[in-house]
């Protein structure tokens, strides 16, 4: 991860640059990161060149300009990239809410409504999409939305301004149009959830985690060691939580499995296509920034037990660094059984206890909150859950209609049909760089004399052998999985050692294919892409998906066709929810699981877990 320091010395190094002037702001910093043949080639103590990598703005075009400042030599890389903008500026987020608090037609707009106090209005900036309208043209424009809070407590989603919408040029500061399709009663409703607003149950007695001998895990800087897991963590701001080389040791060495991990992109694409709602397309990562907008978390509510805290380093858009404390949680849970068998002849019962180490994050991106949980297990298994909470993006019903492509949640409280789809980055490294990808698919086998009592079934393994092959959907019906394999490295049974990436439940992307958001959230039109590594392809989505017109990231580098056969190879999986609203979300929604694992597969010689000891003090075994 960047220091602090760090972030200063390249930051030094851009403002004596001549490209630097004092309209420039710093979209991104974060670390240039060193290719897996330097980081498998360093031994500790062995210096390292240390890369940064920024993004600039320098003025209210649609530029960018790209520096990659190598701190060692004081060198820097000054690439302009035109007609492409970063993620929406904080700064820039704010200009555009006193634009539209000052615009004398916003006003009008809003005491139409019977809205007197405009203070008690809530501005929403939302990033604008891509739909072809004047608007756009060489600007780093957001849309507004509007709510309105009966107290500055209230829960503003409770009462959605419909019907306006502003469209801003938020690096000019100045509103570009007020679009009013009329006028809807603003529901009046008040859904709050604080525990006063509450009357709460009192019969939950206190659930402690103990651990009198401290967690089994060690930790060195970023470096964790837990059991025979190693990793290291990091945060970005716009992938949020990373990890890093991820191994397991087996036998004495530690066999990597993944080098680098995260989600590099996702996409909140909404189904109502009405003027309110039909643009509403968060790409959550690449606009926002899971990082820049992750919590400091507390210990007791967002983690249970003992806690390991990790702190995040960002920039301000100004260059200055900050320290995000409490960023990152990690801890370990019991998880029920592990493994169990109770002989009856010899009346021996075996049990293990399961147990995971947990890795999170939390990001909240405006009315959403996403928990990215990475989680660890003592038999080889990596399972990664993102736990969706938060308050639903809503809009303003008239009494007695019933909404086409929305549930009622409240009294003329509707919530459009969305999807959340992210897309996991998996920089595979199992025993080795050099790894291909098999789908498997479980069928029956045609009745005939082999298969006398029509009852047999087998896997049918194919190899995918280049990028567009390997653009793939999950399909429940064979048990589709996809298999990570080594083919030079072989276990006792002889057979190439593999992991599984077993899908979870999940939809891909249902707008059409002719939409503005299919074009630019390609990723999630296919659950599995596999790309050959390149230091370049780092996001879903593309560097810049802010305002892009599409076609960019994993649909434009997979039409190459590369070969991925026994290659250094990447894994991009999307997954996520299709999300139907349901009054029981509201007014704040319990949280709902999406997720995979990945699953050793003859990685190992037998069950890795069979040396965990009975928990002590317990009858778990019997003599
Ligand atoms: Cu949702």
């Amino acid at each position: 991860a960047l220091t602090a320091a760090e972030i200063a010395a390249a930051v030094a190094l851009v403002k004596s640059h001549p490209t630097f002037t004092e309209a420039t702001r710093f979209a991104y910093i974060g670390l240039a990161e060193p290719s897996k043949a330097q980081v498998r080639a360093w031994s500790p103590g062995q210096s390292f060149a240390r890369r940064v990598r920024l993004m600039l703005v320098s003025g209210p075009e649609a530029d960018v300009v790209e520096v990659v400042a190598s701190l060692a030599t004081g060198e820097l890389s000054v690439t302009p990239v035109l007609g492409v903008r970063p993620g929406l500026l904080f700064e820039e987020s704010y200009a555009a809410i006193v634009a539209v608090q000052e615009n004398a037609q916003w006003q009008e707009a809003m005491r139409k409504r019977g809205i007197e106090d405009l203070e008690t209005v809530q501005i929403d900036p939302w990033p604008a999409g891509s739909f072809g309208v004047s608007h756009e043209e060489g600007r780093r424009i957001c849309r507004c939305l509007f709510y309105v809070r009966h107290t500055p407590e209230d829960n503003g989603y409770a009462h959605p301004i419909e019907g306006v919408v502003a469209f801003v040029d938020m690096a000019r500061g100045e509103v570009l149009e007020i679009m009013d399709t009329g006028v809807v009663p603003i529901p009046t409703e008040c859904a709050n959830y604080y525990p006063e607003s509450v009357s709460l149950r009192d019969d939950l007695k206190p659930v402690e985690i103990t651990q009198p001998e401290g967690p089994s895990f060690s930790v060195e800087g970023n470096l964790v060691h837990w059991q025979k897991w190693s990793l290291r963590v990091s945060m970005d701001s716009v992938e949020g939580l990373v990890l890093h080389d991820i191994g397991y040791e087996d036998q004495g060495r530690v066999r990597p499995i993944l080098f680098r991990a995260s989600v590099t992109e996702m996409v909140v694409p909404y189904g109502d296509p009405g003027p309110m709602h039909g643009w509403k397309n968060a790409f959550d990562a690449g606009e926002w920034g899971l990082g820049r907008m992750a919590n400091s978390l507390a210990l007791g509510c967002d983690c249970l037990g003992v806690i390991h805290y990790f702190d995040a380093v960002f920039s301000s858009e100004r260059g200055h660094p900050y320290v995000v404390q409490n960023a990152i949680c990690m801890h370990e849970e019991d998880y029920g059984i592990l493994w169990k068998h109770n002989d009856p002849r010899s009346g021996r019962n075996e049990v293990r206890r399961s147990r995971r180490l947990v890795v999170s994050s939390i990001a909240t991106v405006g009315n959403y909150d996403y928990g990215f949980f990475w989680y660890f297990y003592l038999d080889g298994t990596i399972q990664f859950e993102v736990k969706l909470t938060g308050i639903l993006s809503t809009m303003a019903v008239a009494a007695g209609e019933q909404p086409e492509f929305a549930s009622m949640v409240a009294p003329q409280l509707g919530a459009p049909f969305h999807q959340h789809l992210f897309n996991v980055r998996l920089d595979a490294d199992v025993d080795g760089p050099s790894n291909s990808v098999y789908e498997v698919n479980t069928h029956p086998v045609p009745p005939g004399p082999d298969n006398p009592w029509s009852n047999a079934f087998a896997p049918v393994t194919t190899l995918l052998e280049t990028e567009t092959a390997a653009r793939r959907v999950m399909n429940p019906a064979t048990s589709r999985c996809w298999k990570i394999v080594n083919p030079r490295s072989e276990n006792r049974l002889g057979i190439p050692v593999a992991y599984k990436l077993v899908p979870g439940s999940t939809p891909t992307l249902l707008a059409n294919p002719d939409s503005s958001v299919a074009k630019r959230a390609g990723f999630a039109t296919r659950n599995l892409w596999v790309t050959p590594y390149a230091p370049d392809e780092r996001r879903a989505a593309g560097d810049y998906p802010n305002q892009h017109a599409g076609g960019d990231g994993l649909p434009r580098w997979t039409a190459a066709d590369r070969s991925i056969v026994e290659r250094d190879i990447v894994l991009w999986y999307t997954f996520g929810l299709t999300h139907v609203p349901r009054p029981e979300d509201w007014p704040v929604m319990p949280v709902e699981y999406a997720g995979f694992m990945l699953v050793p597969h003859g990685f190992f010689d037998r069950n890795p877990a069979l040396d965990v000891p009975p928990p002590p003090g317990a009858p778990c075994h019997t003599e």
